[in-house]
């Protein structure tokens, strides 16, 4: 059998506003996986880009009094400078507004057409005169018409949480430009997603990989019935215009998760690789990660349309929770928004990688980041355990014996910590980070116990081998505690790699013999932090 060709996406950012610190949670989970596979030498490609089309983006454009393709060439250098100095490694980081995009976009429409899985049907919008405009949810506001609360959005209330249609505000206006709206016709095109419905069933069940919190949502999704899906939008749009239309394009929903195969496909052309491979072949293997706000698109619409149009399925989509911010959502108003940029002005990259590390686990519950624990966990842990026991040790080594280690004292604690390497590896496959770097810290902490055990400053005068021996085990912790951290701060690793005199660790080199290695010139790898000031 050929080994799997995976390919590892995260949801594509919109390119209509800058990367926040709540975004960098999916970006840096997938990276501390995508960083592990290629650790543990599997074949794997890291591809995203930016979620370019859709009304905001058009309409913001407008605003700014530019085109959206000026607009969305801003975003795009901003984004991937963001991901660049959070070390996020992607292989390929593309656009939706590619020819690529527009070609797979109608190969899979014409299938599902060609499939009869696409209708026209004529139906009743909120249409701006003033604008001249077909306006979207979020751009129509009015009284809830079940609780009558003012000044809700086109879709939902947030006073009674009710769901409707913005034709059925009371009282609506123009988000952009105040005028009552009026109802007008439009004929749409739909996808029948209800067809599906079996298949879907099907695929969620056999397929191992889904959260079970998610199989079960999903799955109560299908019991209760599927809505086909409107996947056109009227002019003035920014997309991809629709064969044979004129004013209508594809809704950015359709072509935003193609942008996953555009952007692989784009990267196979450049370095020679085969698309094939990951999207029709067997040993492809997709692996999405998504936050739980977009589930519906990735569990439903994504899969349907790659069955009706012949490509692989996702091998696995790995949901993840909501930052939060002192246990509530960001706000903008209440100081608790922060841009990566505003973070990586004021702190280093790892730090907040590992912090989230320390926090993200299987389940789609929310992660807190709250500044005092924040600071905990880095100044006592990142500093106190790792830093620690990596600088007492090297310089010690580096004073008394020349820098270079010896035979390795024998001790329990090998066992247990190559016990502890092997549930490492597993947490890291199944993304269950925080049990990872649990453990990492654990083998930290007795390599720290073991060194002060041992009070080399107090033996060496009487035992020198011993303590020499003593020394090169926990040294040899240290680099396979570096290896161990590679996915998550893998730029202080390959300075500890550096301090090691080594280079290029993988994890097939943990538990091997330094003997007879020389160390290069330790220095202290992390500053505790005196506070986490950027939350107001
Ligand atoms: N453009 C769509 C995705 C299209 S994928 C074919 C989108 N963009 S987004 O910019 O709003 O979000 C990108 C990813 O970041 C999503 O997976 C989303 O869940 C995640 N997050 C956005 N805000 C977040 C938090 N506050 N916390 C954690 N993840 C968050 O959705
Ligand atoms: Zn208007």
């Amino acid at each position: 059998m050929c080994a799997e060709k995976i390919l590892v996406t995260s949801a594509l950012p919109y390119a209509n506003g800058p990367i926040h610190l709540g975004h960098m949670v999916e970006y840096i989970l997938t990276d501390i996986y995508c960083r592990f596979l290629r650790l543990t030498a599997r074949d794997c490609i890291f591809c995203c880009a930016d979620d370019t089309h859709g009304a905001p983006i058009e309409i913001n454009a407008r605003k700014l009094d530019i085109s959206p393709e000026e607009l969305i060439a801003r975003y795009y250098s901003e984004h991937r400078e963001d991901f660049e100095r959070f070390h996020i490694s992607f292989d390929s980081y593309y656009t939706t507004n590619s020819p690529e995009n527009k070609a797979f976009s109608d190969l899979i429409f014409t299938r599902l057409k060609e499939r009869g899985d696409i209708y026209k049907q004529v139906i009743e919008l909120t249409f701006c005169p003033e604008c001249k405009r077909f306006l979207p949810d979020r751009y129509v506001k009015g009284k809830c018409p079940k609780c009558g609360a003012e000044d809700q959005y086109g879709d939902n209330c947030e006073a009674c949480n009710s769901t409707y249609n913005t034709t059925d505000l009371i009282l609506p206006y123009c988000a952009i430009c105040h005028s009552s709206p009026v109802r007008k016709e439009s004929m749409h095109y739909f996808f029948s997603l209800s067809r599906y419905s079996i298949l879907l069933k099907d695929w969620i069940i056999k397929n191992k990989n889904i959260q079970p919190e998610i199989r079960n949502y999903v799955l109560n999704w299908i019991e209760s019935g599927l809505k086909d899906w409107d996947i056109s939008r009227d002019e003035p749009y920014f997309g991809f215009k629709i064969a044979g239309e004129d004013t209508k394009y594809y809704y950015v929903w359709l072509d935003a998760p193609i942008g996953y195969m555009a952007s692989c496909e784009h990267y196979c052309r450049e370095k020679g690789l085969s698309f094939d491979d990951y999207w029709l072949n067997p040993q492809g293997s997709v692996r999405h990660f998504i936050g739980k706000d977009i589930i519906y698109f990735h569990f439903l619409f994504w899969p349907a349309m790659l069955m009706g149009s012949g490509f692989n399925l996702p091998d696995s989509i790995f949901v993840h929770g909501f930052l939060t911010i002192k246990g509530e959502k960001m706000s903008k108003s209440r100081g608790t928004f922060i841009t990566a940029r505003q973070y990586l002005d004021r702190y280093p990259a790892s730090l907040l990688r590992f912090y989230y590390a320390l926090n993200l686990t299987r389940s789609i519950s929310d992660l807190d980041l709250d500044g005092q624990d924040f600071k905990e966990k880095i100044n006592g842990e990142l500093v106190g355990n790792i830093s620690n026991l990596a600088y007492r040790s090297m310089t010690f080594l580096a004073k008394h014996f020349n820098s270079r280690l010896t035979v390795p004292a024998s001790s329990d604690i090998v066992n247990t910590e190559q016990d502890k390497i092997r549930s490492i590896y597993n947490h890291y496959d199944s993304c269950h980070l925080r049990n990872a770097v649990k453990e990492i810290l654990e083998i930290g902490d007795i390599g720290n116990k073991y060194f002060q055990d041992a009070e080399p400053w107090k033996n060496i005068k009487t035992d020198r081998v011993n303590t020499w021996r003593g020394l090169s085990l926990v040294i040899q912790m240290v680099r396979d505690l570096t290896v161990c951290l590679k996915p998550a701060i893998p730029d202080l690793c390959v300075e500890m790699e550096a301090q090691l005199g080594l280079k290029d660790l993988k994890w097939q080199d943990i538990g091997s013999s330094l003997e007879g290695h020389a160390i290069g010139q330790p220095r202290p790898l992390v500053q505790r932090i005196d506070a986490f000031d950027l939350i107001s």
